[in-house]
């Protein structure tokens, strides 16, 4: 028998359909979880909302009447704007029916639940960029009034577009110096590799691919294999080898201790940007 789907006769609002919300929504229409009359995407900007229609959503370019025809309100604009929305469906916005999930970089729960009807469930989420091509990856933290059933409904949406995991709050500017922006330090890697293949001889497609496919098999063997890294990196580093090679020089050049300074540097401008945009 087929297990009832947590999203099964619910609505979403998709606020903003910019890069993000519109990978949601496709991501969400192609995996099934939702049919497209399930959605109704709002947003001020008419080509946005001409681009999810073709996908059969519903669209509005009012944001109070998207959240008035769902229960899961999904808010997809910039950190910048976030006030101005929440000000726009709060008075519609009704505790008993509504859970409201956010994305926005660097906005706390705390300010969303401020600015709707005591109570109303909220929930944090922050995705990065490969949600577009369905292998996002995901971290959930639940508001104060958010309960496990609200927590199923946030996990069946963005496992939609990749993998999900639950943290606290208080741990997301660390999810967002990792995953969140992750992609950008492994794009850096990706070129390095394909420079150094160039340098070697190789055209530059076949070293890029070669690149980006060896970055997404690595990734898969340690998801697919649940191998520590150390023992998948022993596994192809024979004794006088090519790879030990130069694994030697990458430490020379403390290569991982630089990965951990970077990842160290962005958790600590998320949190001075966090700060700055509550004041
Ligand atoms: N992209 C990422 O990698 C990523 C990762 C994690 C989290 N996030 C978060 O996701 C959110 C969206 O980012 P994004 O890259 O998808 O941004 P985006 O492409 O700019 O999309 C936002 C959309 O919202 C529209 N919008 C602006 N004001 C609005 C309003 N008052 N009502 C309704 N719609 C409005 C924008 O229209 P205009 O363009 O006309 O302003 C745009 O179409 C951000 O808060 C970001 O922090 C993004």
């Amino acid at each position: 028998m087929e297990l009832s789907s947590p999203l099964e006769g619910k609505r979403l609002a998709v606020i903003g359909v910019g890069a993000m919300g519109s990978a949601l929504v496709r991501g969400l229409i192609q995996s099934g979880k939702v049919k497209p009359e399930q959605i109704v995407a709002a947003d001020i900007d008419p080509s946005r909302l001409a681009a999810v229609q073709a996908l059969g959503v519903l669209t509005t370019n009012d944001n109070k009447s998207a959240v008035q025809q769902s229960e899961i309100v999904l808010l997809c604009v910039k950190p910048q704007v976030m006030d101005e929305v929440l000000a726009d469906i709060a008075p519609v916005t009704d505790p008993k029916k509504h859970c409201v999930i956010s994305i926005a970089a660097g906005v706390p729960i705390a300010r969303i639940e401020a600015s709707l009807p005591q109570g109303t469930p909220v929930i944090r989420v922050m995705p990065n960029t490969p949600a577009q091509v369905l292998a996002g990856a995901s971290a959930i933290a639940l508001g104060t009034n958010a309960d496990e059933s609200q927590r199923k409904i946030a996990r069946e949406i963005f496992s939609a577009v990749g993998l999900v995991v639950d943290v606290p709050e208080k741990l997301m500017d660390a999810v967002t110096a990792l995953s969140g922006s992750g992609p950008a330090y492994v794009f850096v890697f990706a070129e390095a590799l394909a420079d150094a293949g160039v340098n070697l001889g190789l055209p530059r497609d076949v070293a890029l691919k070669l690149a980006a496919q060896t970055l997404l098999g690595a990734a898969k063997m340690l998801l697919e294999t649940g191998k520590h890294p150390a023992e998948l990196k022993d596994m192809v580093t024979s004794p006088g080898g090519t790879t030990i090679a130069a694994l030697s020089v990458l430490e020379q050049h403390a290569f991982r201790g630089a990965i951990m300074e970077a990842i160290a540097a962005a958790h600590q401008r998320a949190k001075e940007l966090a700060k700055s945009s509550g004041e």
